[in-house]
């Protein structure tokens, strides 16, 4: 277990939160500590429910999940129904988890691993960033006790995948997500639709699952929460925003980065934009091997390759 990289994941669970949650159990380079969760795709308790679930389902029950907050800091909570269903998993039927969530909150526990276990953590956050906000309010040593932070977070080169400025964990909560940039992290890596919306699954990676029996824990999930957006919304690729973040903690080499200062929009009509304004100490993913990434991805989750399902698992 020694040279795993001891992480922490906060989450929004989520079609790809879901997946990321599989790919850090499965990984061997990766020690999941415990997860947090917030409001984001869907509800709090829906994401927390979904972080239980997935966890169990995956053999996991031994990592702790700590509910986090309700709402942003500021704005009503919107969220992301449309893209990942009701439910928050894509339309996936797992069994709900019987077991308890931690006895502290998402901040809290964040701050007490961190005191704990100083300089060792990394802290990978792949909802709105609410959280880490609220556990640096209450407690700014936080900064540096963490080893790392990764953020899925922004879009500084692309679009936004929300309004055209914006990208959704950012969106849900700018204030916060200023209060991270601005923070004064011993490595804090923003990795944003720049280089996440280029490492996608495709439909053949899709079908390669379907149907979905006779696969290991790690590529069922695939079939179930990727449902809704395969099959309801009849999308051609899914991108692997939060599971390439993960990855990037433990494989920093997937990706290259500039070291910048970040600030975010905090009004309409382009609230949530992220603003590259200069030299800093922010760590923004420029580019990614992507092809390097896929491929981890796939064997870590054990997919059938595309075309040959049955022969073979995870390798291509
Ligand atoms: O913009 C993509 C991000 O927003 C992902 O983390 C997705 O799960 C949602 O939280
Ligand atoms: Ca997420």
């Amino acid at each position: 277990m020694s040279d795993r990289i001891p992480i922490i994941l906060d989450v929004d669970t989520g079609t790809d939160d879901a997946l990321a949650l599989a790919y850090a159990v499965r990984s061997p380079r990766i020690d999941l500590v415990a997860a947090t969760t917030v409001a984001g795709n869907v509800s709090v308790e829906k994401t927390t429910a979904n972080t239980l679930a997935v966890l169990d389902w995956l053999g996991a029950e031994s990592v702790p999940v700590h509910r986090g907050a309700s709402r942003p800091l500021v704005q009503p909570h919107r969220d992301a129904i449309y893209f990942h269903d009701e439910g928050g998993l894509g339309g996936a039927r797992l069994p709900a988890s019987r077991r308890s969530v931690g006895a502290d909150r998402g901040p809290a526990a964040v701050i007490r691993l961190a005191f704990q276990r100083p300089g060792e953590l990394t802290l990978v956050m792949l909802g709105p960033l609410t959280n880490l906000a609220i556990a640096l309010n209450v407690e700014p040593r936080l900064a540096d006790w963490l080893r790392a932070v990764v953020v899925m977070a922004g879009a500084y080169t692309v679009p936004g995948n929300t309004t055209p400025a914006a990208e959704f964990n950012v969106l849900v909560d700018p204030e916060a997500a200023q209060q991270v940039f601005a923070a004064p992290f011993r490595d804090l890596v923003a990795v944003g639709l720049d280089v996440t919306e280029r490492v996608a699954l495709t439909r053949d990676d899709w079908d390669a699952v379907n149907p979905g029996s006779s696969l290991p824990p790690p590529a069922a999930l695939l079939a179930e929460v990727g449902k809704f957006a395969f099959s309801a919304l009849s999308r051609d690729q899914f991108s692997l925003h939060d599971p390439l973040s993960v990855a990037v903690a433990a494989d920093p080499s997937l990706i290259q980065t500039e070291n910048v200062t970040i600030e975010v929009e905090p009004v309409e009509p382009e609230r949530g934009r992220t603003r590259i304004v200069g030299p800093g100490s922010v760590r923004v993913a420029t580019s990614v091997d992507a092809e390097r990434a896929l491929h981890d991805f796939r064997s870590t989750l054990e997919l059938p390759t595309a075309g040959r399902r049955g022969l073979e698992s995870g390798t291509e």
